[in-house]
């Protein structure tokens, strides 16, 4: 389904990224995409080839556009995928890849779950590590309790967002858990959230000198 050669090729998308876009975080939305999908019963390879290219043509990796899909093409072509596969898998990188209040919904099941597992990776455990890797990759102190979360970004205030990595946690990652678009995901979100709200609540705690 997934041959060995097209691991290794995307890894070398990866290298020296520590922005949290790194292929270790691609193979984990891979393997969760892909237990969402037995459960959802959809299509397995399309699911994982999406999830696996997903985010090979991410602007902050290419410095591209959004929607951009030439990376993607450019594997599944040397891997001689169907056409009518590499454009499903097209059609929901281009969607997942849309961001703040511009997010859309992908059309297909696949597509939802690809979007779910994306998302799962950015919250619970994981989610926290990733956050707080990107605010010092960007330059960010992680609080600051005279800069407030800004709600409802656009897709471009997203992109230039200056705020503090604790306000990424209000104004995107305890957000994400009822924005499941699958059952099956929905209830993996669950312990994953209780994980970030239970940090929070002890940072502050911390933060005030109370525990
Ligand atoms: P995706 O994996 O969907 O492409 P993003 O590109 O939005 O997600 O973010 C990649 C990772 O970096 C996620 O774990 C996300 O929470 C984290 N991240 C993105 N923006 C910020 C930010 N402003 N502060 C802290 N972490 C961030
Ligand atoms: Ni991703």
């Amino acid at each position: 389904m997934i041959n060995i050669e097209l691991l290794e090729d995307v890894k070398r998308y990866f290298d020296n990224d520590y922005s949290g876009h790194d292929y270790f975080h691609t193979i984990r939305v891979m393997n969760i995409a892909v237990h969402i999908a037995e459960k959802e019963r959809a299509d397995i390879t399309v699911t994982a080839l999406a999830a696996l290219l997903h985010d090979v043509d991410d602007y902050k990796l290419t410095g591209g556009e959004t929607g951009d899909t030439f990376n993607a093409v450019a594997l599944m072509e040397k891997y001689a995928y169907a056409e009518d596969i590499q454009r499903k898998v097209c059609e929901i990188i281009r969607s997942v890849s849309f961001k703040g209040k511009d997010t859309v919904i992908p059309a297909s099941l696949e597509g939802k779950i690809v979007q779910d597992a994306d998302r799962l990776d950015a919250i619970g455990a994981i989610g926290i590590a990733r956050a707080f890797m990107y605010g010092g990759n960007h330059n960010r102190v992680m609080y600051d309790p005279d800069v407030p979360p800004v709600y409802n970004m656009t897709v471009e205030q997203y992109k230039s967002n200056k705020g503090t990595t604790i306000n990424h946690f209000y104004e995107k990652l305890i957000l994400l858990k009822d924005m499941m678009n699958t059952a099956t995901a929905a209830s993996i979100a669950e312990a994953r959230h209780k994980i970030l709200t239970d940090f929070l609540d002890e940072f502050h705690a911390e933060w005030d000198g109370k525990r």
